[in-house]
């Protein structure tokens, strides 16, 4: 599938009111912990994304009963802690890194072995980030060549807590830790360098399990049981994210983006925005599931370049495909470091996000840990997304401040995270073609 984004038009606008698909990290969460609980639980919102479809049809292949997804609903008769059977096959996770290093996790405290395995690029993304602090916790984890996957997980393993600090900022990391603890005996405990997305642990609260949260580190003790609940997913900011930027770019725009998750661990990107200039408020917040959500609206700024102070880059890691296109857009120099996790993303979003600008004419240089941005035009060309859903997404929203067509290749991942990217888009007023190849 490819994208062709139509720029130079007299007036470019994002207008409207809109939601956006539900988040993708508590869709895959919600599933994982409703699966394990005792009880049902009901989900809503839930995103039907490839991502968070392949965690709930891996459930499904070690024996969970699933009702829908309809229409963002999903209804879970829970199995119990130890209740999940061995998959006859391995478990094919797509592209979804978080599916991977969460359940490598879950799975290292299971009584099965289980294999876990993803498409080209999930095969490419590093996962002795996981393995070793399983395997310090007692877990028999294997990967292939090089620390990649598939993961073989050995089961019947005794896993003990430990106390990790991780190297990097990673939710994933932090999260696999946690779930592996849940089977471990005594506590585990996570140390952060950075603060990263915090929604394992308000979704472990939510089902019951006692978490012990600190400044940077957070800890429970196993083993631990969940008990059903209800869980509402609210909508992506991450998805948010492209008509931020969008309506922020274009010449005419005001949008409405309802019912948004604000988790202060998620909204870098509305901080970094309005530090650039944008137009950005929220309304209407309240707390559904322990997540607080709002209505976020954005109207056309003329956005200027900053550094982006490094303490925001965790809080926005997602985002920075769209932001480069902000910065590209932006009156003067923007710089980003402190971003080397976004070069083992579903794709090195730091080359390949370069490579793009540079081909639409735009003064971008990579660095090892960021980039160096010239703000001022974007001009017509044709880009690769790499088989990259967020770096289609940005450069279909770089049409509503280029001054010709940009053709955007290999977009069919889109829909691992935003089913309908294009038609939610065109019916705001992007000028988005989608050519099935
Ligand atoms: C995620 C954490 C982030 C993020 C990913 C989802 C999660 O990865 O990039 O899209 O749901 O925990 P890292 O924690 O590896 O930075």
């Amino acid at each position: 599938m490819k994208f062709i984004v139509q720029g130079g038009l007299e007036k470019s606008g994002l207008n409207g009111t809109i939601r956006v698909p539900g988040d993708k990290s508590i869709s895959h969460r919600s599933i994982m912990f409703a699966s394990l609980a005792e009880g049902v639980s009901n989900i809503t919102g839930f995103l039907e994304g490839e991502d968070s479809l392949n965690t709930l049809r891996a459930f499904q292949a070690m024996g969970v009963h699933v009702d829908g997804p309809v229409d963002g609903k999903v209804s879970i008769k829970g199995v119990g802690m130890n209740g999940l059977q061995a998959p006859a096959h391995p478990l094919d996770l797509g592209n979804s890194g978080t599916s991977m290093r969460l359940l490598s996790g879950l799975l290292a405290g299971q009584a099965f072995d289980v294999e876990l395995k993803g498409d080209e690029s999930l095969s490419k993304r590093p996962m002795k980030r996981v393995t070793n602090p399983l395997s310090e916790m007692g877990a028999k984890v294997e990967t292939a060549e090089g620390g990649k996957p598939p993961l073989k997980i050995h089961g019947n393993q005794k896993l003990t807590g430990i106390h990790y600090t991780m190297p990097m900022a990673s939710a994933q990391v932090k999260s696999c830790c946690l779930l592996a603890g849940l089977y471990a005996q005594g506590k585990t405990c996570v140390t952060e360098p950075a603060v990263t997305r915090d929604h394992t642990e308000r979704m472990l609260s939510a089902f019951g399990c006692e978490v012990e949260v600190g400044d940077s580190t957070v800890c429970l003790n196993g083993p631990a049981k969940l008990i059903a609940t209800d869980i509402d997913v609210p909508g992506d900011i991450s998805s948010a994210a492209f008509f931020m930027v969008g309506a922020s770019i274009a010449d005419d725009a005001d949008i409405t983006l309802e019912h948004i998750g604000i988790n202060p661990t998620r909204t870098g990107v509305i901080n970094i925005l309005k530090l650039m200039g944008a137009d950005i408020t929220t309304s209407n917040q309240q707390e559904v599931g322990g997540e607080p959500v709002a209505d976020i609206r954005i109207k056309s700024a003329q956005l200027k370049g900053i550094h982006i102070p490094e303490g925001l880059v965790p809080l926005a890691i997602d985002e920075f495909p769209v932001l480069f296109v902000a910065a590209a857009c932006a009156e003067g120099q923007t710089v980003v470091s402190g971003a080397e996790e976004l070069r083992v993303k579903e794709s090195d979003r730091i080359q390949v996000m370069a490579d793009g600008l540079q081909a639409l004419g735009v003064n971008a240089k990579s660095t090892d840990d960021g980039m160096i941005i010239q703000g001022g035009e974007i001009g017509s060309g044709i880009v690769h997304s790499h088989d990259d859903h967020r770096i289609a997404m940005a450069f279909a929203m770089a049409g509503l401040c280029a001054n010709g067509e940009i053709h955007i290749e290999d977009c069919d991942n889109v829909n691992t995270s935003f089913p309908d990217f294009a038609g939610l888009a065109a019916s705001c007023g992007l000028s988005i073609q989608v050519i099935n190849d």
